[in-house]
């Protein structure tokens, strides 16, 4: 879908952001990019749909050279979420979110229709259409921003720090949302974040940049438990191993009761978790009740196994 090979960008002589990289996007990938402050991740982004042109190498888009792409079919194929979110102040809402459709020849009416079918998408009433963005919160501004994005239905969503101005426990809200409308709708994202936690739910692949170059990239196992580069390892460290504990559910780590050592049995079962619980739920439940394994039971309440410490260093990760 996307592909950079050999690239590298400086804004001034002598001083590269990004140095040779290489990064293939596949089609249905949630990538996130993750970096200390400075490290080129915007510059990334803003090279992926042509706003800012690469010095030497390659970028292609869905297997064509970005230099080929007429300006407007590139621009309706990729949406894109800025940093600061962007909204133009004297636009409605209505036309903030119909703003992509304008430079195509669609109707009054389908535009309305569309606003208002992606403000629900994104979660606000539809009586927000008629607002101005300085009647907004932070987070309301981020929902139309995305929502804005997805306006021309692009197959590609670029997200530069969407949910940088919600508060933690709005943000959770808004990156299920996102989660969703990833899989409806089935795009192809890259997301940038500041937020080890959010990189850890998120990405389907998680990309660990420095100094315009990539230090680590891979799933969440990947960049948790298998980094090879020191500066990921520091970066992510415990924080994303936590994240990692507080996202993977019981249910990827369920054992058969004859797989726990000792040959347990359901019945010598006295507590018990969900196994949609985060494995942090069993390992709490398991060290304040002085117990290696809990038995667990899906939201149906059937018995579908136990959760044993013992077995969780045993998974592959
Ligand atoms: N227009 C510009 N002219 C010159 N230098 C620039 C320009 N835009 C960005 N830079 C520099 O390029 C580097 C990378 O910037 P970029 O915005 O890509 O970083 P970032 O990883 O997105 O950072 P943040 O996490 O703070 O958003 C920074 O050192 C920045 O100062
Ligand atoms: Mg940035």
């Amino acid at each position: 879908m996307i592909e950079f090979r050999d690239v590298s960008q400086q804004y001034e002589a002598e001083k590269p952001i990004i140095r040779n990289l290489n990064l293939i996007v596949s089609q249905g990938e949630f990538v996130v990019l993750i970096g200390p402050s400075g490290c080129g991740k915007t510059t990334l982004l803003k090279m992926m749909n042509g706003l800012i042109k690469p010095d030497s190498g390659e970028i292609r888009i869905k297997g064509k050279e970005l230099k080929e792409w007429d300006p407007i079919t590139l621009k309706r194929n990729i949406g894109y979420v800025i940093q600061q979110v962007g909204l133009f102040p004297h636009l409605s809402i209505e036309k903030n979110i119909a703003y992509a459709l304008d430079i195509q020849k669609v109707s009054e009416t389908v535009k309305k229709e569309r606003a208002r079918e992606l403000i629900q998408l994104v979660g606000l009433e539809e009586n927000y259409l008629a607002k101005y963005p300085n009647e907004l919160s932070g987070g309301q501004k981020q929902r139309v921003g995305i929502a804005r994005a997805l306006a021309a239905d692009p197959e590609i969503i670029l997200m530069d720090e969407p949910l940088g101005a919600v508060d933690q426990i709005n943000r959770g809200v808004l990156q299920d949302e996102i989660i969703r409308i990833y899989q409806t709708l089935n795009k192809t994202i890259v997301f940038v974040t500041h937020d080890i936690e959010e990189a850890i739910k998120l990405g389907t692949k998680i990309v660990v940049m420095n100094q315009g170059e990539i230090m680590e990239m891979g799933s969440r196992d990947t960049i948790v438990f298998h980094s090879k580069s020191h500066f990921a390892d520091d970066f992510i460290g415990n924080k994303g191993f936590l994240s990692y504990l507080n996202i993977v559910k019981i249910e990827q780590v369920i054992c058969p009761f004859d797989g726990i050592n000792g040959n347990i049995s359901e019945k010598d079962m006295t507590l018990w978790v969900t196994a949609a619980e985060p494995l942090i739920v069993g390992i709490r439940m398991c060290l304040e009740n002085g117990v290696n394994h809990i038995g667990v039971r899906d939201v149906a309440g059937q018995v579908v196994g136990a959760f044993d410490l013992g077995c969780l260093s045993r998974l592959k990760f």
